[in-house]
């Protein structure tokens, strides 16, 4: 949450930081600032997306060569100029903007007061900056210094970059919990939340570790612990292109990510999957094999439509290794005092790799010997690097904030997993093992054929696009899809929606069916395809409009549905990958129609960094 951008070099500071903003803005954009040196100190903010702050920044003068913007995403303080970032200091000199959440700044703040420091903000981060300059003003020396004491001091996750009016040549960031990337250029540096800032500038760059403080000039990078002792940086190149970032002539991200997936799936497949020779290459996998195939449980833990994969993730593992899968929200399992021994594998599930939950809770897993799989999308990112072992997913970059690509590209990996692991096991007989794989190699392609609906499922969309509520239904690893669904209707178009195991609606929710409530089933063929669709005929007899996903040559539901959805049929433990599709495509129609931004959907933003 909350998107920060920095640069120091031979350029116009200003357009790297707004272009680099807009790339962010899926972090956060209730606001928007920036902060450039030019002969004294300059803060521009803005209240809305950065767009607005362009519009209000237009004909001013804007040049300098060092400079600091923000993209927010709310946590201490309604989004309103005032409390939109860059923050500046009771000095003058300073400014900063922060990713993260101070958890100590009331008691740092009341100490600044009694000094008789006054706050124009409700923010932390105003706290966090005048802490270091009163501790700056006091000692005197370099402002460094004055950071690493702060740093000290607080409580909380953070990265901070801060710039000084007395010092232009300098920019001095520092992370703990927050991510921060550093774009080494040819006399320039580049600082951002991720890499797509930094891309089209350079491929090389440095992540900054939590507890480190990077000293930066145009032509100089200096990392330090806190401690004071020098750090070499270790330099990575990007594996990203700029087209992986951009529209590509979509109208929006989200339809773009959801017309991906027959690649990203292949993209995540590819040389892993030999469904020819039956073989699953997982090398992360085949590290931990022993204690994999040994564990007495395996807890997943993730957030959000991670969390759904996990929990489709759970029916597959246990059907194909019978090792006992607990699915836990990473927010609950991280404060309530959980049962971990050593050696107990946990699958940690995360497209961004920077959840704060879900870091939080497999580093202090790992600290009591659990071993940690990562199923992470961004390369680098810090739940990546605390995991023991795992797999990337290979989906790309994920602009859109709702997720699409990257949860059938976790489904597809968590398969593979649970696929190798039951094989070598032996709890997966090999003629079932060769169907699945052959099954998971025409995933792609299935896939595609479930986009080529779109024409269909956009109908349907404009349908029922005036609901004000809907449910969704299904069973066994359909359930989990149904979820999903109703998560992705609620994001996207704002209309209530909830899912359900088809046959516990009878307990409570059946209650809503009435002649004009829409209700989602997702019924293709499986094993509990009958039961559900008796559960179809309870909702007809309540007048509910129901929209059935089937599979294709299946037309059991026909006579029952309002509306139908085909989709290639699949072994039903294959089958969530594709059934995804039309719930991401019904959110994306009615949430166009309804005239929203589906890319950025309102209160959300894409990387929750804060708890
Ligand atoms: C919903 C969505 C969120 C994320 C959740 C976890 O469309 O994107 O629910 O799934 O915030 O995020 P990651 O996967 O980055 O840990």
């Amino acid at each position: 949450m909350c998107g920060i951008v920095a640069y120091i070099g031979h350029r116009e500071a200003y357009p790297v930081i707004l272009k680099g903003l807009k790339r962010l803005e899926y972090r956060g954009y209730d606001s928007s600032g920036v902060a450039l040196i030019n002969n004294g100190l300059r803060v521009f903010k803005k209240q809305g997306k950065v767009a607005e702050l362009e519009e209000t920044l237009v004909g001013k003068d804007l040049h300098a060569n060092i400079g600091i913007g923000h993209t927010r995403w709310a946590t201490h303080g309604e989004p309103c100029d005032r409390n939109a970032h860059p923050h500046v200091s009771r000095s003058g000199k300073l400014a900063m903007i922060h990713n993260g959440i101070i958890e100590n700044y009331m008691q740092l703040k009341q100490d600044l007061v009694k000094k008789g420091y006054e706050f124009t903000s409700d923010t932390d981060t105003e706290v966090l900056l005048n802490f270091i300059d009163d501790i700056h003003s006091n000692n005197g020396g370099e402002l460094e210094e004055a950071i690493r004491i702060a740093l000290k001091r607080v409580v909380g996750a953070y990265v901070i970059v801060v710039i000084d009016e007395d010092h232009p040549d300098t920019l001095i960031a520092a992370r703990k919990g927050s991510p921060l990337v550093i774009g080494i250029g040819k006399g320039e540096h580049f600082l951002a939340s991720d890499a797509s800032p930094i891309i089209e500038y350079t491929k090389e760059v440095v992540y900054v570790n939590d507890y480190e403080l990077a000293i930066i000039k145009s032509d100089e990078l200096i990392l330090k612990n806190l401690g004071n002792e020098k750090i070499t940086p270790f330099i990575t190149k990007l594996d990203m292109e700029l087209a992986a970032i951009e529209k590509g002539g979509y109208d929006h991200f989200m339809l773009k990510e959801i017309f991906e997936q027959p690649n990203t799936i292949f993209d995540c497949l590819r040389g892993r999957l030999d469904a020819a020779n039956g073989s699953i290459t997982m090398s992360g996998i085949q590290q931990y094999a022993e204690q994999l195939t040994t564990a007495s449980r395996i807890i997943i833990i993730a957030c959000g439509t991670s969390w759904h994969a996990g929990l489709i993730a759970e029916y597959i593992f246990e059907e194909v290794t019978r090792i006992p899968v607990e699915v836990e929200y990473a927010s609950e399992f991280r404060y309530r005092n959980p049962i971990v021994n050593k050696g107990d594998v946990i699958i940690a599930i995360s497209q961004s790799g920077e959840t704060a939950d879900t870091l939080v809770a497999i580093e202090s897993a790992k600290e009591k010997g659990a071993i940690i799989l990562g199923v992470v999308n961004v390369v680098g990112s810090s739940i990546a690097r605390t995991s023991h072992a795992g797999a990337y997913t290979h989906a790309g970059p994920e602009i859109g904030v709702a997720s699409t690509k990257a949860f059938t590209a976790q489904l597809a990996v968590l398969t593979m997993m649970a696929l190798k692991i039951g094989y070598l096991k032996g709890t997966l007989p090999e003629k079932r093992y060769m169907h699945l794989l052959t099954e998971l190699n025409d995933v792609p392609e299935k896939v595609g054929a479930a986009l080529l609906n779109k024409e269909n499922i956009e109908r349907i969309a404009l349908k029922y696009k005036d609901a004000t509520d809907a449910l969704f239904l299904g069973r066994g690893y359909n359930f989990p899809v149904a979820l999903e669904g109703a998560l992705k209707l609620k994001e996207i178009s704002y209309i209530h929606a909830e899912g359900y195991p088809a046959a516990e609606m009878k307990h409570g929710p059946i209650a809503l069916v009435d002649n004009k409530l829409p209700v989602f089933f997702v019924a293709t063929k499986d094993s509990f395809h009958e039961k559900v669709l008796s559960n179809m005929q309870e909702i007809k007899a309540r007048k509910g409009k129901i929209i059935a996903i089937v599979s294709e040559g299946d037309d059991a539901a026909n006579s029952l549905a309002d509306d139908l959805i085909v989709v290639p049929y699949a072994d039903e433990l294959i089958a969530p990958i594709i059934n995804a599709i039309p719930m991401q495509l019904i959110a994306y129609y009615i949430g166009v129609a309804k005239g929203y931004d589906v890319d950025k959907p309102r209160n959300l933003a894409k990387s929750v960094t804060v708890e």
